[in-house]
C-alpha cells in the first residue's frame, strides 16, 4: 500500500466565533461584520476620504505610481514576498485591506480576510471576490475585532502612514497573529510632500493645490500638510527585531517581522530595536 501523507485540515471553513466575531449578534450585513465605532482624528478624515469619492480620483495616480514601478505585480511583490514562507493553508489578515487589490497576488490555497474603516472599498471586494463574503470587517487597525493569535500573518500595504493610533494598530496587528507568524506593513515615505514645489520655495501650503488636483479632498489634503508624525518610528518601537526594505525605489518602505513567543508591553529601550536594512534609497528618512 502507498503511504498517504495525513489530510491538511481545510482551514478555509472557519467558524466565525474561532475569530472573535460573534454570529448570533447579526451584525454582519451584506458579507460584512460591522464593527465600526465612532471614528476620531485621521481615522474620520480617512473613511471620508476611501469611502467618499476622492478615492475614485486619486486611484488612477495610484496605478500610474505603481505602474512606473514596473506593474501592479512587481510593486506590490516587493510587500508581498514577506508572506512567502508561508505554507499552503495559510489564514492571513490584511488590515486596510480596501477592494482587495492584492488578493490576485496571493496564493490561491490561503484563506485571507480583511479589516477597514471604509465601508464601499469593502463592498467592492466582495464584488471583485465573492469569495470574500463574510471574511471582512468594518473595523478600525487599533481595534481589530479578532481572537488572540487567530492568523498566521497579518499585513498592511498603504494607508498606514495616517492611521490614527500607529503604536495600537501594530499592536492589534501583532496580538491577533500566532507567535512566530509574519507581521508586514508598507507605505510610501510620508514626507513625500517635503519634495513639492510649495515646500522647496517655503511655501508650503501651495502643496495643498497639487494634493487636491490628485483628487485628495480638502481635509485629507489638509492632514497630510500637517502631518508631523514618524510611523516608520513607531514599527521599529512596537515590532522588536523588524527589518526594514526600502521599496519603490525609494519612494516606499515595508517591514517584516516575526510575532515574538509572548506579546511584551511596548518596548522601551528602541536601541535594541529595528534592524535597519536600505537598499539604497534616494531620500533619506526624515
Ligand atoms: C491606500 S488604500 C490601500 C488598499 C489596499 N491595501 C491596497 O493595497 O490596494 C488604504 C486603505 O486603508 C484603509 N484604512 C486607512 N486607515 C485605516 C485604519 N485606521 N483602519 C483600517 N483601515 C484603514 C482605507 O480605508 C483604505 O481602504
Amino acid at each position: 500500500m502507498i503511504p498517504t501523507e495525513p489530510p491538511t485540515p481545510d482551514r478555509s471553513i472557519v467558524p466565525a466565533k474561532a475569530l472573535g466575531l460573534d454570529p448570533d449578534k447579526e451584525d454582519v450585513v451584506d458579507g460584512i461584520w460591522d464593527r465600526i465605532g465612532p471614528l476620531e482624528g485621521r481615522n474620520r478624515v480617512a473613511s471620508a476620504f476611501y469611502d467618499g469619492p476622492g478615492w475614485a480620483r486619486f486611484r488612477p495616480w495610484e496605478r500610474l505610481f505603481l505602474g512606473l514601478q514596473g506593474g501592479a505585480r512587481r510593486a506590490r511583490r516587493q510587500i508581498l514576498r514577506h508572506l512567502d514562507p508561508l505554507g499552503p493553508g495559510a489564514r492571513v489578515l490584511e488590515v486596510g485591506i480596501g477592494d482587495g487589490e492584492n488578493l490576485r497576488f496571493l496564493p490561491s490555497t490561503w484563506t485571507v480576510f480583511g479589516a477597514d474603516l471604509a465601508r464601499n472599498p469593502l463592498l467592492g471586494c466582495i464584488r471583485r471576490s465573492p469569495a470574500m463574503s463574510g471574511r471582512l470587517a468594518w473595523a478600525e487597525a487599533e481595534s481589530l475585532p479578532f481572537a488572540d493569535a487567530t492568523f498566521d500573518a497579518c499585513y498592511s500595504v498603504g494607508g498606514f502612514n495616517y492611521y490614527r493610533d500607529h503604536a495600537q494598530s501594530l499592536a492589534e496587528m501583532a496580538r491577533v497573529t500566532r507567535p512566530g507568524g509574519l507581521l508586514v506593513v508598507a507605505d510610501e515615505l510620508p514626507h513625500l510632500k517635503r519634495f513639492g514645489i510649495g515646500h522647496l520655495i517655503g511655501r508650503p501650503k501651495l502643496d495643498g493645490v497639487w494634493l487636491r488636483a490628485l483628487g485628495l479632498d480638502l481635509e485629507f489634503a489638509a492632514m497630510v500638510l500637517d502631518f508631523a508624525e514618524d510611523p516608520e518610528e513607531a514599527v521599529v518601537q512596537s515590532w522588536p527585531g523588524a527589518v526594514r526594505h526600502s521599496i519603490w525605489t525609494g519612494l516606499g518602505y515595508c517591514y517584516s517581522a516575526t510575532r515574538p513567543d509572548r506579546p511584551g508591553p511596548t518596548p522601551t529601550h528602541p536601541s535594541t530595536l529595528g534592524d535597519l536594512v536600505d537598499d539604497g534609497a534616494p531620500f533619506d528618512r526624515p
